[in-house]
């Protein structure tokens, strides 16, 4: 398989993942950080959500996508998933021949802006109960309260778009007042497919709430890789978006579209990447290291 990059190739794409249409709240602020960058997304909508998944079926699919993305000559992977990235992004870094930049939740930012000292963090079942999380809580909320609040069925609401449909408000109700009720004046937002109900969350918790989204510092940190190993375009023209997704692809046309702003063709993830049953093995070429 084809999949090396070198170090010329400043114009080959950065690609992007999530369990679904969320790590689009991420791909966004990369297209306003780096508008010379070609991007390519892979929503695994077909499997989403990860968060009710085992830890073998994530790595085998983050395993997969990583595997499509360098066949498509990606120079470096972004992990738009929390949950994928606590489960899978210690594999991946292991093998992977390009940069690997992940997101996890900012408990970090959280914990030095609020002034009550209590914030809620909102994620999956599966990133809550993560060590990554319990680490951030240890050197970060040692002063501080944080409230680790499981969002399941939020993910399933925005892979259908119902962004402000009754049933969303509801969850986010459940969620959140027991939040403002013990005096949390900040919100962590742990799962990008969070972002797109921000409006929502507001009307819920109030105009106060101060809501932390890693997104913009995680393009940052893809901006800083990039640089570093002096791989960031050159072309002074805007970058493609090309999208990709495993499920239904005109479901997940019309859901990216909505979520992206305009209308986006969507292409099926080919049948090797999009298979569960077919375990990949990391696709590492030994003669090309990128930091060589
Ligand atoms: N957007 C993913 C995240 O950030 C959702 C995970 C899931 O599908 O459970 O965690």
């Amino acid at each position: 398989m084809k999949h090396l990059t070198s170090l010329k190739d400043k114009d080959a794409p950065v690609g992007v993942f999530d369990s679904g249409v969320g790590g689009l709240s991420v791909l966004r602020e990369i297209r306003k950080q780096l508008p010379a960058e070609n991007l390519i997304y892979v929503a695994d909508s077909g499997y989403a959500p990860y968060g009710n998944r085992s830890v073998d079926f994530i790595e085998n699919r983050a395993t997969a996508i990583a595997n499509f993305l360098l066949s498509a000559n990606a120079k470096a992977i972004v992990v738009a998933c929390n949950t994928a990235t606590v489960v899978a992004v210690n594999g991946l870094r292991s093998w992977s021949p390009v940069p690997i930049v992940a997101i996890e939740p900012a408990i970090k930012p959280a914990a030095n802006r609020t002034k009550s000292g209590v914030i809620g963090v909102l994620a999956t079942t599966q990133t809550i109960a993560s060590p990554t999380v319990s680490r951030l809580c240890a050197m970060y909320g040692s002063n501080i309260e944080v409230i680790l609040q499981p969002c399941p069925g939020l993910v399933e609401q925005v892979e259908q778009a119902k962004i402000k449909s009754s049933s969303t408000r509801q969850l986010l109700i459940n969620y959140i007042s027991p939040l403002i009720d013990r005096g949390a004046d900040t919100i962590v937002l742990g799962c990008t497919h969070y972002p797109f109900l921000e409006e929502v969350i507001y009307e819920v918790a109030g105009s106060d709430i101060a809501i932390i989204d890693p997104a913009a510092p995680v393009a940052k940190e893809l901006s800083r890789q990039l640089y570093n190993h002096n791989i960031a375009s050159t072309q002074n023209r805007s970058g493609t978006d090309q999208f990709f997704a495993t499920g239904s692809i005109a479901h997940v046309k019309r859901v990216t579209s909505t979520l992206w702003g305009k209308s986006v063709e969507v292409y099926g993830l080919p049948q090797l990447y999009s298979n569960p049953t077919q375990i990949l093995s990391p696709c590492y070429n030994e003669n090309f290291n990128l930091w060589n």
